[in-house]
């Protein structure tokens, strides 16, 4: 019973973790490093990447990134990272962000079931004044994004916690 209970426990972690969307502020001409870590080692170094569930914006198949599907608004501004798939680590950069940059950016996983890791961008005007530090390419979370990931394991842990005891 404290078994199964500690379990479900678990799974409202990480189901919390997969499943909302982080997202992130970023400037126009900026970069961002897209993330993808996998739960696990993979056999298959294969990852699909989407915007909004139909453009293609990179593909990660056997081991190797893939432009030819690509849709010609991210030409020459994706870059993936090939030393880290062994890692898990199917990570993309997207450079000179624009405008149509905003919206949700997913990682697809087909050998975990398509699990989809996704980052929501907000693409916003660089303020004036504010230069982008050299080698920084991480994006800033919003306040409430910032709260609610800080609310999230809070939340989950007080329900592990009122479970648990009860
Ligand atoms: C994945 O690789 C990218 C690029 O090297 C790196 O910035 C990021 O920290 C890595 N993520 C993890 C979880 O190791």
């Amino acid at each position: 019973m404290f078994k199964s209970v500690l379990l479900i426990c678990f799974f409202i972690l990480v189901l919390n973790e997969a499943s909302v969307p982080k997202t992130v502020q970023v400037f126009i001409g900026d970069s961002v490093v897209l993330p993808c870590h996998s739960p696990r080692q993979l056999t298959l170094f294969t990852a699909y990447w989407r915007y909004e569930d139909s453009k293609n914006v990179y593909d990660i198949q056997d081991g190797i990134g893939l432009t030819k599907e690509q849709d010609p608004v991210y030409k020459s501004r994706t870059e993936s990272f090939p030393a880290e798939y062994s890692k898990g680590n199917f990570s993309l950069k997207l450079r000179k962000l624009q405008n149509i940059d905003a919206g949700s950016f997913c990682c697809f996983l087909p050998e975990f079931n398509s699990l989809q890791i996704c980052t929501v961008l907000q693409v916003k005007e660089k303020p004036r004044g504010i230069q982008e530090k050299p080698g920084s390419h991480r994006g800033v979370e919003s306040k409430a994004e910032r709260i609610v990931s800080l609310l999230n394991p809070l939340f989950a842990g007080t329900i592990l916690l009122w479970l648990c005891e009860w």
